[in-house]
């Protein structure tokens, strides 16, 4: 045994953040209000984009943001529409796809960055196909610009799920901002943590109105003066309840803008932390042919650190465990291979081996935003005695 513990997943937090949760409590205001609108505004101008919808969670952002496309004037998702998706996903990146009649092309993932094999669109596409989605797998970033191309070349929306990417970047892009929407998770562990929530981006005007109805009650109290979604009466007392699409409540809360101001404030360096446990860990592991790590792609924000073992992976998980060190599969693994698969519609765009192989011989342990050399060299000689 040994005295260095590696935990899968870390607190992010400082005394700052329960200062801010605590002026919260102190000013009474503790559901969606002027905190949330704060937020929103910090985090639409840290990722230059025009505008940002906050949620409850990342699953929620993607719930919403699939609505949106639906009642949008032109060109709106349809029932029975094809969606592009990759192999290697977390369930609720096709979740609200199912739940809204689409059908999925699963695309593999390729075995070094774990993200879509773009080589693989052409074959993908049919002329059911309406939208690509893109995933960057645990803060390596996916070749969005590639996705991006193929979206308008064959006029398709592309939605991108940045919920476990939060601050990396392609040729000087931040990931979340290539996509017509771009979602993100800021659940504990995350990039950020705001204990639960989630937040969507985009640049289109009438998506983030339809975002905002449809993250509460479908109803019109948070649209802004001059919203195209409808023509409001002169009648504040029918439109305090005036409902004009099915919506949820999938609202944040004050505690969880508040905390998010402060974690947004100190995101770059815990993405530079993160990055500096990666180029260990690059240096440990880049060449050890007993393992493929993730090949980065751009400028990766290193949520975790991907293995996938050649040959017995129980038995690394065996010395693993033994010698304290948290590991989890690679996001939510191959999706097809999960029984939810039976209620959807999809097909598979060929074999899924490189998601198969990820499935059944891979697993990542934690990064953090903080200093990990010295369980990094734990994990090398834990896996050097197997
Ligand atoms: C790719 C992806 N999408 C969506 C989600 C859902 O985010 P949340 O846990 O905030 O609901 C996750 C969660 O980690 C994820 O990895």
């Amino acid at each position: 045994m040994n005295n260095v513990s590696y935990d899968l997943a870390a607190d992010s937090w400082g005394d700052e953040e329960v200062a801010a949760i605590q002026d919260v409590i102190a000013s009474g205001r503790l559901t969606m209000g002027p905190k949330v609108a704060e937020f929103e505004a910090a985090f639409a101008a840290y990722f230059g984009r025009k505008y940002a919808v906050m949620t409850n969670s990342g699953s929620s952002a993607n719930l919403i943001g699939v609505a949106s496309l639906f009642y949008r004037k032109n060109n709106p998702l349809e029932r029975g529409d094809e969606v592009i998706v990759p192999a290697i996903s977390w369930s609720t990146t096709y979740h609200p796809l199912q739940q809204y009649g689409l059908k999925l092309r699963f695309v593999d993932v390729e075995l070094d960055s774990l993200n879509m094999d773009v080589g693989q669109l052409e074959d993908a596409l049919t002329p059911a196909t309406k939208m690509i989605v893109g995933v960057s797998i645990l803060g390596n970033p996916a070749a969005l610009d590639v996705m991006r191309d193929f979206a308008d070349n064959h006029d398709l929306i592309f939605f991108e799920d940045n919920c476990e990417s939060m601050d990396a970047e392609l040729g000087g892009q931040k990931t979340g901002t290539f996509g017509d929407i771009g979602t993100f998770s800021t659940f504990f562990s995350h990039h950020i943590s705001t204990i639960e929530g989630g937040v969507l981006t985009t640049d289109d005007a009438e998506l983030r109105d339809l975002a905002k109805s449809i993250r509460a009650h479908g109803w019109t109290r948070d649209l802004p003066e001059g919203t195209s979604l409808y023509e409001p009466r002169d009648e504040d007392f029918f439109e305090a309840y005036n409902f004009i699409l099915p919506g949820y409540n999938v609202r944040p809360q004050e505690i969880n803008a508040a905390v998010g101001l402060v974690q947004l404030k100190k995101l770059p360096q815990m993405t530079a932390k993160r990055r500096d446990n990666l180029a260990h860990f690059q240096k440990l592991f880049g060449d050890d042919e007993r393992f493929i790590i993730q090949r980065e792609n751009g400028k990766s924000s290193s949520f975790c650190f991907t293995m996938i073992v050649k040959d017995d992976r129980q038995r690394v998980m065996k010395m693993l465990t033994d010698d304290d060190i948290g590991f989890r599969i690679i996001t939510g693994g191959c999706f097809p291979r999960h029984q939810a698969i039976k209620h959807f519609d999809y097909t598979l765009v060929g074999e899924m081996t490189n998601g198969n192989l990820a499935h059944d011989n891979g697993f990542f342990v934690g990064n953090h935003p903080f200093d990990l050399t010295d369980e990094i060299d734990h994990l090398r000689a834990v896996l050097d005695k197997c």
